[in-house]
């Protein structure tokens, strides 16, 4: 078998034990990731990597979140946060003022909790709790549980992170009234269907990892799940550059406004 069939092989067999289409990431970095994690197990060839991802749970496991890059951060990119306050979400309430938000790939978490704060302080108003989506589970987990280190929820200004973040065992708890406005599903990007209607969708970080493919359907799928005149907010070195013809109008740098 040549190398080419190794690797379809083995994206063929990854789906169908864990679902995951890895054909929709970009092969070069998956293929990196990949061959780092075989070697810091001893695994030589994919079909006994793909024994040992059926039969060890805790391999399985350490592999996804290897795979995946679960980095975050509270208020990550604080300017186009002060751009959300201050310019976006006058736009969006001014046409509904119970407001549907969306996270999508959110990691452990620090996302949803950032806006969930913004909106507890600046007195925006939810329809619904924000909803924040991951592919995987563990991370999921850990943005239920909400426990942070000192290090990252350095991230949450001073004033805010006091009333917020509660002291525990050396770590920080992020208070019941911000977690209850948080709401933790798994989804899927590449097989899911898209809950529809929002006002404001994230999706920051995660796409980065795709090829311009399967970016440009998401994009498109964003742009269905907002109502018109909701924005989509991406990563800081993103772009969409068919915003255009995907019925999106650039409102400031990394947000994006359906057109009604
Ligand atoms: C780097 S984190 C971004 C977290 C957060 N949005 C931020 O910007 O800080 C990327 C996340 O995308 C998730 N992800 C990757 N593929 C996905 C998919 N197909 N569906 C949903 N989430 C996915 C990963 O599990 C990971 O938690």
């Amino acid at each position: 078998m040549n190398q080419a069939d190794d690797w379809a092989n083995f994206v063929k067999k990854y789906q169908a034990l864990s679902g995951i289409d890895l054909v929709a990431y970009k092969r070069p970095q998956m293929e990196r990731r990949i061959n780092s994690f075989m070697r810091s197990i001893g695994s030589r060839d994919y079909v006994s990597f793909l024994e040992l991802l059926g039969s060890d749970r805790e391999i399985y496991r350490r592999f996804l979140e290897h795979l995946t890059i679960n980095v975050s951060e509270f208020f990550r990119n604080i300017q186009q946060w002060e751009v959300l306050e201050k310019e976006i979400v006058p736009l969006l309430v001014n046409e509904r003022p119970g407001l549907k938000i969306w996270s999508a790939g959110c990691s452990t978490g620090e996302e949803a909790y950032s806006l969930a704060i913004l909106c507890r302080e600046k007195g925006i108003r939810l329809q619904d709790r924000i909803l924040a989506t991951d592919i995987d589970n563990e991370v999921l987990e850990k943005g239920r549980q909400a426990l942070y280190s000192q290090k990252a929820i350095d991230g949450i200004q001073a004033l805010w992170r006091n009333k917020y973040a509660v002291a525990e065992n050396g770590q920080y708890r992020i208070s019941e009234e911000i977690r209850r406005m948080v709401r933790f599903e798994k989804h899927d990007l590449l097989r899911d269907r898209f809950v529809l209607d929002q006002d404001l969708i994230l999706c920051r970080n995660v796409v980065i990892y795709f090829t311009e493919e399967t970016k440009l359907t998401l994009y498109r799928k964003f742009t269905e799940a907002l109502r018109p005149g909701g924005v989509l907010f991406i990563g800081s070195t993103e772009q969409i550059f068919q915003a255009k013809e995907l019925g999106l109008k650039t409102v400031a740098t990394f947000f994006y406004q359906k057109e009604r």
